[in-house]
């Protein structure tokens, strides 16, 4: 890290941030596919958001005092549909609460291992409650829609956390497993009704005895099209992004997996949901009717 002058002409403000080359080798590092050329700008932000890994190895050590408010205000600090604020968070520190939750979701031991866990929720319990306390009743967030803008608002606002983490040189990884069975993680949270864990999140130091590397995504070719939709990319990118995965689980010593092979078993019929297929009789029984 070195430091450098932004030239902005308002803001002339010196923050760390990486040589160019560095930068470059960074972002190309993201798809592999060497069609990025080096950034024209970049910063601490760009470095933090481009340099994302899951984590999963946690040292034992605690969070300094005063970090989940600072994640939380970054949370906070996401956009919100209407500023309606559709999402809480639930924060568990004791190990065995931790642990009941690690068994509900999946029995994934960094979730033990990990100092926090965080579990995002689409709470649509508090604008009903805030519309009791006057008197009134609010049906509208019974329809789907709500329930869209309260899971978008939980994942906007989770994702500004973990960046905020990895800001710290902390880490973290999402737990979807946290939808495995969804009334009993309401049950052990305390929920009220119209309250639903989208996912987990679990932070904490990263073990530098499991670091890993910057996992590659598919080509932009793929995913960023220009104007109109444009399938006609698909089939190349996806056959190099397969070899860019073999050479990726390679390297760290996974299991060699083929990522469309990968991505057909998850989706392939009811029981590839893995329990999750039951979702909407769960989320009736939590309070949501989905109109
Ligand atoms: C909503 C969501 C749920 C996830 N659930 C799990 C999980 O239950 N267990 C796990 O090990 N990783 C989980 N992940 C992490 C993904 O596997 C990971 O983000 C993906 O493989 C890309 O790797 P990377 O984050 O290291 O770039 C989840 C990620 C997201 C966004």
């Amino acid at each position: 890290m070195i430091r450098q002058q932004i030239p902005s002409p308002e803001n002339l403000v010196s923050i760390a941030m990486m040589p160019q080359d560095a930068a470059h080798a960074l972002l190309s590092r993201r798809n592999r596919d060497g069609t990025l050329d080096a950034p024209a700008q970049w910063n601490d932000v760009l470095e933090t958001i481009i340099n994302h890994r899951s984590v999963r190895g946690f040292l034992p050590d605690a969070l300094p005092s005063g970090t989940l408010e600072l994640l939380i205000a970054a949370a906070q600090s996401a956009s919100t549909s209407s500023n309606l604020q559709l999402w809480s968070v639930v924060a568990i520190e004791d190990p065995a609460h931790k642990a009941r939750l690690a068994t509900l979701a999946g029995d994934q031991q960094f979730i033990r291992d990990a100092p926090l866990l965080l579990v995002w929720l689409a709470d649509l319990a508090r604008i009903d409650a805030i519309a009791a306390e006057r008197q009134q009743t609010v049906e509208g967030t019974q329809y789907l829609e709500e329930f869209i803008v309260g899971v978008v608002d939980a994942a906007l606002a989770a994702q500004s956390a973990l960046i905020a983490a990895e800001s710290l040189g902390l880490g973290g990884v999402c737990i979807g497993a946290m939808r495995n069975l969804p009334e009993q993680v309401a049950a052990a949270l305390k929920l009220p009704p119209h309250a639903f864990a989208v996912f987990g999140m679990s932070i904490g130091w990263p073990d530098p005895a499991k670091a890993t590397d910057v996992k590659p995504r598919l080509s932009q070719r793929v995913v960023l099209h220009r104007e109109t939709y444009n399938a006609a990319a698909v089939h190349d990118a996806v056959a190099d992004y397969n070899a860019v995965m073999r050479g990726f689980q390679q390297e760290q010593g996974m299991r060699a997996v083929d990522w469309t092979q990968q991505c057909i078993n998850r989706v392939k019929d009811a029981a590839a949901l893995r329990g999750r297929d039951r979702m909407r009789e769960a989320l009736r029984n939590l309070g949501f009717e989905l109109r």
